[in-house]
């Protein structure tokens, strides 16, 4: 377990074990990847983020993720790989996240990318995005760091 405090000083704990914070996430976020490089979406409030979102009612997390990348980005994704959990602690709430690598074949073009501008395609995350406005807050602390590790040291 990987414990640290995320862009608003909320604790956040990270586990690449098997779900071990709850077998029905209501949440998820997928790092994807498109023809070697990464698959982002702009969120129109919050900024360059991997997609993600809400499991709606009686979706499994899986599903979410996969419909989550194609609203927000168009991308179908292939290959879809649970990779970890995160559990946000946000004072009022807290906030149990799947984390996900997606292998992303094709983007099709989308009549709406609901809340987003649609897809973003990057070669290079840059190294601190902490202090750049363009990036949600989501990209903001050590979760995409830990995850970029494993998904280099697993997938690549
Ligand atoms: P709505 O119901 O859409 O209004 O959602 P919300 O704004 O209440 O947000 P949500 O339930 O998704 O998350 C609640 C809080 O958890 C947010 O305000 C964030 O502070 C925190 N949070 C959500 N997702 C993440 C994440 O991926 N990383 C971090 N560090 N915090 C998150």
């Amino acid at each position: 377990m990987i414990t640290f405090r995320d862009f608003y000083n909320n604790k956040v704990q990270l586990s690449f074990q098997d779900h071990p914070f709850s077998k029905e996430p209501k949440h998820v976020l997928v790092i994807c990847k498109h023809r070697e490089k990464w698959l982002l979406t702009k969120h129109k409030e919050r900024g360059l983020e991997f997609p993600g979102g809400k499991v709606e009612p009686g979706e499994s997390a899986d599903d979410a993720a996969v419909r989550e990348v194609l609203e927000e980005t168009g991308g179908v994704v292939t290959n879809l790989h649970y990779i970890g959990q995160y559990f946000v602690d946000g004072k009022k709430d807290y906030v149990i996240k799947n984390l996900y690598f997606a292998e992303v074949k094709e983007l099709k073009e989308q009549p709406t990318y609901f809340e987003t501008d649609g897809p973003v395609l990057l070669l290079k995350i840059p190294e601190n995005v902490n202090f750049n406005s363009s990036y949600s807050f989501i990209m903001k602390d050590r979760v995409i760091e830990h995850a970029m590790e494993y998904i280099e040291k697993y997938f690549e």
